[in-house]
């Protein structure tokens, strides 16, 4: 395949609601020196007050940030919201939109999460859309039929580009120490990419694709190796600078 034409490799970490900025700094202060000349992207999203602060100090240092989370308003009364363009300003390049957390916990509807993915564009910010089936939607068989549903809900405003980045994240891999087999996940990254050609064109070949859920220095090789797989959304295993490292030097 023409690299050129490739997808992006991206490593992305999503700490949630972990770290404070001792902890960040000590995260860096181990990582940096175990990631030097890193031919992928690496994307880390610590919690929305850490932001500006890592995203300054660690300007030059060949990482990227992110948000988890923004607001789909540019601006307003929304107490406890931060907009997109705010995040930008703190220093992201990417935001998570639509994390099974955000859509279970706090309510997130496809629609809410399609204007989250337009916001994000406007604002020069490359959202990461995740999506995943539950345990029983799996079990009931339903798997495809509701990551084609989340997949055009989600995109239903947005103008096709390369600039978003897709997630697979089953719902019950997600910090569970379940990780989907190799070929289950590309099963479903496949059946994803397939859903956006129908959409987007021939466009959709160039966008990453990254799986979510459990990804750890064991499991990640062998999930890179499935054809459709750019990358890896990673959680608990980012919140160590020596599991985040192994994971980012899968190749090594
Ligand atoms: P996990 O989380 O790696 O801890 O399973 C992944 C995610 O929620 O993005």
């Amino acid at each position: 395949m023409d690299d050129y034409h490739s997808p992006q490799t991206i490593i992305a970490a999503n700490w949630k609601m972990y770290k404070t900025r001792k902890g960040a700094a000590e995260f860096f202060d181990n990582l940096l020196p175990l990631v030097k000349d890193q031919e992928n992207l690496v994307v880390v999203c610590p919690p929305a007050t850490l932001l500006m602060t890592i995203a300054d100090k660690y300007a030059d240092c060949g990482v990227l940030f992110g948000a988890q989370n923004i607001h789909w308003v540019a601006e307003g009364a929304y107490t406890g919201e931060i907009s997109a363009e705010q995040a930008a300003d703190a220093g992201a390049q990417f935001v998570i939109c639509g994390h099974s957390e955000r859509r279970h916990y706090f309510d997130e509807s496809n629609e809410m999460v399609s204007h989250k993915v337009d916001a994000a564009l406007n604002q020069n910010l490359r959202p990461i859309l995740c999506i995943g089936e539950t345990l029983e939607e799996r079990e009931a068989g339903d798997t495809l039929e509701v990551l084609r549903e989340d997949l055009f809900a989600s995109l239903a405003t947005v103008e096709p580009t390369t600039d978003i980045v897709i997630a697979y994240e089953p719902v019950w891999a997600i910090g569970t120490g379940k990780v989907a087999s190799p070929a289950d996940a590309e099963e479903a990254i496949g059946f994803i990419r397939a859903q956006l050609r129908e959409l987007w064109g021939e466009l959709a070949c160039k966008v990453s694709m990254l799986y979510g859920g459990s990804v750890k220095p064991e499991n990640i090789a062998e999930l890179m190796a499935c054809p459709n797989i750019n990358g890896a959304l990673v959680g608990g295993a980012s919140l160590k600078a020596e599991s985040f490292a192994a994971i980012i030097n899968y190749k090594k």
